[in-house]
C-alpha cells in the first residue's frame, strides 16, 4: 500500500458513513453519533474537499448508488454500516468485561477511538495508522473537539516499524486486558505479515484480551478470492494502489489463529450480521453484498 498520500480507502469509508446515515432506512444502523463524528473528523482533517463530503447527504448520491449497486451487486454501502456497528459493540462489550485498553490499528479517518475515549476517559484508546493517513486525522480530532488525554494517535508505517515499538510511545500496558480492532487491514498484507502482526498483539495484549478484524475468503493458495465481488473490488482496489495480498477460507481461521496462539470465538458474515442488526430496524430481506467476514479471537 503506498503511503505518501492519505489512504483512499479509508477516505471512501469515511464518506460512506456520511452517505448509509443519510439514508433513512440505513442510519439506525450505525452506532449512535459515528456519522457525524466521522464528518467532524473528516471536515477538520483536511483530507477531503468540502464538496466531497457534502455531496454525500445528497439525494442524487444516494440516487448514484443504488443504481452502481443495481449493476454490480446490491447491499455492498450497508456492508460498510454492518462491519463498523459490529466491531463498535465488540469494543463495548469487551470494555464491560474488564478490557481497559483499546487499538485501532490502520484506523483511518474511522471515529471509533475518538467516541471510546469521549465515553470511557479510564480506558487508555490508542490508534495507529501511516503518517500520511494519522496526520490530518489527528488534525481532523483536535478540529472536531475529540481531543482528549486518553487518546493518543500514532503516525508510523507497521511496514517499517513494529508494533511494539510504536506503543512503547504511549502509555499502553502489556499486562492489561485490552481490546483490539483491525478493520478493512489484514487483507493488505502479506501473510508473514498477517502472522506477525498476530505475534505482536499476543506480546502486547494480556490473557482474556480480544481482537476483532475484518477478512477476505481466500484460495487455495492464499490469495484473496471474493466471489461475485472479486472482480470489480480487486480492479478498483489496484487502481487505488491498494491491493488486497491475504486471503483465508472461513472454516480454516479456526486453525490459523490458533497457530498464533488466539482462540476463535465468533466469526460473522453477512447472513449473521442481517439477522443481528437488519432484522431489528424492520429491514430482514435488505441485500448484503458481505465480500468480507467478520472474526473475533481471544488470547
Ligand atoms: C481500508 S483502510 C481501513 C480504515 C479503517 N480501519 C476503516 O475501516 O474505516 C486501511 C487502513 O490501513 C492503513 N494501513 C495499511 N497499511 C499500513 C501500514 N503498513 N502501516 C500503518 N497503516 C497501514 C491505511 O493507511 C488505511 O488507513
Amino acid at each position: 500500500m503506498p503511503h505518501d498520500r492519505p489512504s483512499l480507502t479509508a477516505k471512501k469509508i469515511a464518506r460512506f458513513l456520511i452517505l448509509i446515515d443519510a439514508v433513512p432506512r440505513l442510519g439506525p444502523l450505525l452506532p449512535e453519533g459515528a456519522a457525524s463524528a466521522a464528518e467532524a473528523i473528516l471536515r477538520a482533517s483536511g483530507a477531503v474537499g468540502r464538496r466531497q463530503i457534502d455531496m454525500m447527504r445528497a439525494p442524487w448520491t444516494q440516487r448514484f448508488y443504488e443504481i452502481a449497486e443495481a449493476f454490480t451487486a446490491r447491499g455492498q454501502l450497508v456492508w460498510f454500516g454492518l462491519r463498523k456497528r459490529w466491531m463498535a459493540d465488540v469494543v463495548e462489550e469487551a470494555i464491560a468485561g474488564g478490557a481497559t485498553q483499546l487499538l485501532v490499528v490502520g484506523a483511518g479517518f474511522d471515529p471509533l477511538a475518538a467516541m471510546v475515549a469521549r465515553r470511557h476517559p479510564e480506558v487508555t484508546c490508542v490508534e495507529v495508522d501511516a503518517p500520511a493517513t494519522a496526520e490530518p486525522k489527528r488534525r481532523g480530532v483536535r478540529g472536531a473537539g475529540f481531543e482528549r488525554t486518553n487518546l493518543h494517535i500514532c503516525a508510523a508505517d507497521l511496514s517499517k516499524r513494529s508494533l511494539g515499538e510504536v506503543l512503547r510511545g504511549t502509555p499502553w500496558r502489556s499486562d492489561a486486558r485490552s481490546v483490539v480492532v483491525a478493520e478493512g487491514l489484514l487483507m493488505y498484507l502479506d501473510v508473514k505479515d498477517v502472522k506477525a502482526f498476530l505475534g505482536a498483539i499476543r506480546e502486547h495484549t494480556t490473557a482474556g484480551s480480544h481482537l476483532a478484524f475484518s477478512y477476505v475468503d481466500g484460495d487455495d493458495a492464499g490469495r484473496p478470492h471474493l466471489g461475485t465481488l472479486d472482480w470489480p473490488i480487486r480492479a478498483t482496489l489496484r487502481i487505488a494502489g491498494e491491493r488486497m495480498r491475504w486471503g483465508i477460507r472461513p472454516r480454516e481461521l479456526a486453525g490459523f489463529v490458533e497457530a498464533a496462539g488466539f482462540r476463535l470465538v465468533g466469526q460473522m458474515d453477512g447472513e449473521a450480521l442481517r439477522k443481528k442488526y437488519l432484522a431489528p430496524i424492520g429491514l430482514p430481506e435488505e441485500p448484503v453484498a458481505a465480500y468480507e467476514h467478520l472474526g473475533l479471537v481471544e488470547t
